[in-house]
């Protein structure tokens, strides 16, 4: 066995890990976590450590960790087929009944789910799909994509441009220019303090109309949006945002995606975010939840206009030319059927609503009054805590302070795991859904424990 002290040279002498400070890694000044299991919400180290998990790793292990059914699926597939391509007409069991799955779940109007690797890969099929389907139409000027400010949808090309993080763009020459962002659905950062809510969501339809009426209409071909923000604070919409956008898309015949890779399978209490704010999407980007994170997979759930419409390409232009050789990896497929069953079997989806809900109200009674908390706020199994300077005045945290960074470190010795958002001083919890009430209280204990500890 290695001792931690190798392993810890190797890691900072080989390994290139991804949203990490490069310098600060190499020369040991930033954390390093060799990981060695996970059980249940808990994860455990080799340094002794054993943490709750309050992010479920990155949003994903929605199950939590350890759970043998999907183990054995796993070892399973590897013996009797490990691989296969899906090209021309290849399936194998494993993803052929995922799709089915995946389909009896979905929102109504879908027609047939493709499959990828990672939420990042998904958003770009989805792009080309929406390209593909203007081309075919007869509108090659129709391309743009609308995304909103503090979006998250990836970290590729196209991907990296949809997202609306300043992180992302920085230094790589993005966004391309055939993606456009708008105002985001954040009602506590609203830029007027005696907005209304209805005035809020209003704003953010008109400055959308505002940037469809600058570019032109036939110029724009598709809104991505996540139904509740993730990565740029967790924020849910306003009340009766979703049906304000749709409104002025469905005005513009712009398409809609909505990127489900942080809510689909069960994170918001429902089994998909569309269902919960009533959108009704051309594009269903889904990967995390779908296999637990188990193995790496990802779904591009596809409406029946937009299919009809690839379809009929394919009769006019032959084969669409698209597809990874890991396309509806077996592997994957394999974890994400029994995924599914055990988030129908122990009835997650429920107890992502119940304890969803128990952590958000046990989090606001224990902070919410506290003068550094601006905001408690969450859906489902989702909650974030926002720090601010001074709430009355809504006076943001300097960001040069790192206090939402520091907090979440004070958790850590209090043996939880919290997310500090990269764009602002907001703390993030987005917990396995089969979190209990007593280890939510263990998060909102460690959470008002911090905050004291830090800001006094
Ligand atoms: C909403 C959303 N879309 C897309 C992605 C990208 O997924 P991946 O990291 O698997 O490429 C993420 C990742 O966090 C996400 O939260």
């Amino acid at each position: 066995m290695l001792t931690n002290d190798e392993l810890a040279k190797w890691d900072r002498e080989s390994f290139f890990h991804p949203s990490t400070h490069l310098g600060q890694f190499a020369r040991g000044e930033a954390p390093q976590r060799i990981v060695t299991g996970g059980e249940g919400v808990f994860i455990t180290d080799r340094d002794g450590n054993r943490l709750l998990d309050g992010f479920a790793g990155l949003y994903c292990v929605n199950v939590g960790y350890g759970r043998q059914e999907i183990a054995e699926a796993i070892a399973d597939q590897a013996r009797e087929l490990a691989y296969y391509h899906a090209y021309a007409g290849h399936g194998s069991e494993a993803n052929i009944t995922l799709a089915k799955m995946v389909m009896d779940r979905a929102p109504e109007g879908m027609a047939r789910v493709y499959f990828g690797l990672g939420g990042s890969d998904a958003n770009e099929t989805n792009i080309k799909l929406v390209w593909y389907y203007n081309n075919i139409l007869g509108r090659p000027e129709k391309k743009k994509i609308i995304s909103r400010w503090r979006g998250y949808h990836g970290s590729g090309l196209m991907t990296g441009s949809l997202t609306g993080l300043e992180l992302f763009h920085k230094k790589f020459d993005l966004p391309l220019a055939q993606v456009i962002h708008t105002e985001a659905p954040y009602y506590f950062r609203r830029p007027d303090l005696a907005m209304s809510e209805a005035d809020f969501v209003a704003h953010c339809a008109a400055r959308l109309e505002d940037l469809i009426a600058t570019e032109g209409a036939h110029t724009i071909a598709a809104f991505i949006g996540e139904p509740v923000l993730g990565t740029g604070g967790i924020v849910p919409p306003p009340v009766g945002y979703w049906d304000a956008i749709q409104k002025v898309l469905a005005r513009h015949d712009i398409l809609l995606i909505a990127d489900e890779v942080v809510t689909g399978f069960g994170r918001l209490g429902t089994m998909f975010g569309s269902d919960h704010y009533g959108m009704r999407p051309d594009l269903i980007t889904c990967a995390k939840g779908l296999t637990s994170a188990y193995a790496p997979l990802s779904a591009t759930i596809i409406g029946q206009r937009m299919w009809d419409v690839l379809t009929r390409g394919t009769d006019e232009f032959g084969v669409l030319g698209h597809g990874w050789t890991y396309s509806a990896h077996p592997i994957g497929a394999a974890a994400g059927v029994a995924n599914l069953r055990l988030i129908d079997s122990l009835g997650l989806v429920g107890n992502a609503a119940r304890t969803g809900a128990y952590l958000n109200d046990a989090m606001r009674a224990a902070v919410g009054d506290q003068p550094n908390v601006g905001e408690v706020r969450g859906e489902g199994m989702l909650c974030a805590v926002e720090l601010v300077a001074d709430r009355d005045g809504r006076r943001f945290l300097d960001a040069a302070d790192g206090i939402g960074a520091k907090v979440v470190a004070a958790m850590l010795r209090r043996g939880v795991i919290a997310r500090a958002m990269p764009q602002g001083d907001i703390i993030g919890f987005a917990p396995p859904l089969c979190l209990t009430t007593a280890e939510a209280d263990q998060i909102v204990q460690a959470t008002r424990d911090s905050i004291a500890e830090v800001l006094g």
